[in-house]
């Protein structure tokens, strides 16, 4: 549960839409254990849902699976409402209308960037050739035309493999961890740009990623997997602000834990109480809160600021260290109650010295509240 009051999840199909990708309840299981157990969802035209979780969750096989180049064990695929794969019928995956991008996305390196785009394409020469320039235009790399891949750089030849992938006007494209090779600052560029490009030619993607920035910046819905299964899906907004347990929370940012012990469908802390309905007498609790908002006040003569309903009581701490990152400042507490540690970032230059006394304080909108796996009752 959360304490969190959740924007309304936007309805993911408002016009009854047929999914563009439909998948509907795939087993994977290699040396009996499910890989993939049980994932479900849906993409509409144009839209971009980005299938994210740790390494070895099962993503890449789930996409292996839509593509064709393996089968699932259980469980259904339709495009456009049409069955392309059960456990019994299997279209081949060059009659799926399905683009795949992968990480080592390897060009024909005898071929120029011209016959490299036009690979997939049939139709008469002009057609193709128009389709080929369109596609090096929007990709910004019309001059590169008759280059060869040894020619280009890491990112540019990474164009050349989206405009490809979509040369053939796939209804889905498949893209597994399609940025990881390139460096920090030339990937958002690339995101960016090939985001714009998939949007225009309105296919559904599903694209597969370990790192929840590149989900927060692509995604139109983000699929949170977790060995094997899908366990929260929605709009990046809502899983970030509303995230379905701890894990899910700790997948998006560091976090911080305060303990409690539930009495009374409330539960004590030196940062005041906290509600916990649905919770049972005795029954243990996380208190979750991301580091960007924990708020930070200055000790006023051995005071902190005043208790309120939204924030409760502040509790005392002493900085432990400060550390500039650049666009934020990260800093390092001890809580006086307990001597556990709290971590703060200030998205300003804010460098306390060590030993400094301060207050902080737990917004009860911005915090998260789980039963403790593994811990005491939970009602
Ligand atoms: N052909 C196979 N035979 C046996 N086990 C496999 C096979 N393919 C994948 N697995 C196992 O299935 C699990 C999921 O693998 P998968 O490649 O789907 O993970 P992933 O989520 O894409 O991870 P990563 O982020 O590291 O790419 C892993 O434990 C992997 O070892
Ligand atoms: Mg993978």
């Amino acid at each position: 549960m959360t304490l969190q009051t959740a924007r309304p999840t936007p309805d993911p199909n408002p016009t009854n839409m047929i999914p563009r990708l439909d998948i509907r309840r795939i087993d994977r299981v290699f040396g009996g254990r499910k890989v993939v157990d049980d994932v479900s969802l849906t993409v509409l035209p144009g839209q971009v849902t980005c299938l994210l979780g740790p390494s070895g969750c099962g993503k890449s096989t789930t996409l292996r699976i839509i593509a064709g180049v393996d089968r699932q064990d259980a469980g259904e695929i339709r495009i456009d409402g049409q069955l392309v794969c059960d456990t019994v019928f299997r279209l081949p995956p060059e009659r799926r209308s399905v683009g795949l991008m992968f990480q080592d996305f390897a060009l024909f390196p005898h071929l120029s960037v011209a016959e490299n785009v036009a690979f997939g394409l049939t139709g008469p020469k002009a057609a193709r050739r128009a389709r080929v320039e369109d596609l090096l235009d929007r990709v910004a790399l019309g001059r590169f035309i008759d280059a060869y891949p040894h020619e280009l750089s890491g990112g540019e030849q990474q164009r050349v493999a989206l405009a490809r992938a979509l040369a053939p006007r796939p209804k889905i494209m498949l893209m597994d961890e399609p940025f990881s090779g390139l460096d920090n600052r030339l990937r958002d560029e690339i995101r960016d740009q090939t985001l714009q490009v998939l949007k225009d030619e309105g296919a559904a993607v599903l694209l597969v990623t370990h790192e929840p920035d590149e989900a927060m910046r692509m995604a139109d819905e983000i699929a949170l997997m977790r060995g094997g299964r899908i366990v929260q899906q929605g709009a990046p907004y809502n899983i970030y602000n509303a995230p379905v347990d701890r894990a899910a929370a700790a997948f998006f940012s560091d976090i911080n834990v305060i303990r409690g012990r539930v009495q009374n469908l409330l539960t004590e802390t030196p940062f005041g109480k906290f509600l916990t309905p649905g919770m049972a007498d005795g029954a243990e609790v996380d208190i979750i809160i991301r580091p960007q908002h924990l708020r930070i006040d200055f000790d006023r003569n051995g005071r902190g600021p005043n208790p309120t309903a939204e924030e409760g009581v502040a509790a005392r701490a002493c900085v432990e260290r400060a550390r500039f990152m650049g666009s934020e400042s990260l800093v390092e507490f001890r809580m006086d109650h307990d001597g556990s540690a709290l971590r703060a970032t200030v998205p300003a230059v804010f460098l306390p010295q060590p030993g400094t006394p301060m207050w902080l304080t737990i917004r009860r909108d911005r915090c998260f509240v789980f039963p403790r796996e593994g811990g005491g009752r939970a009602a």
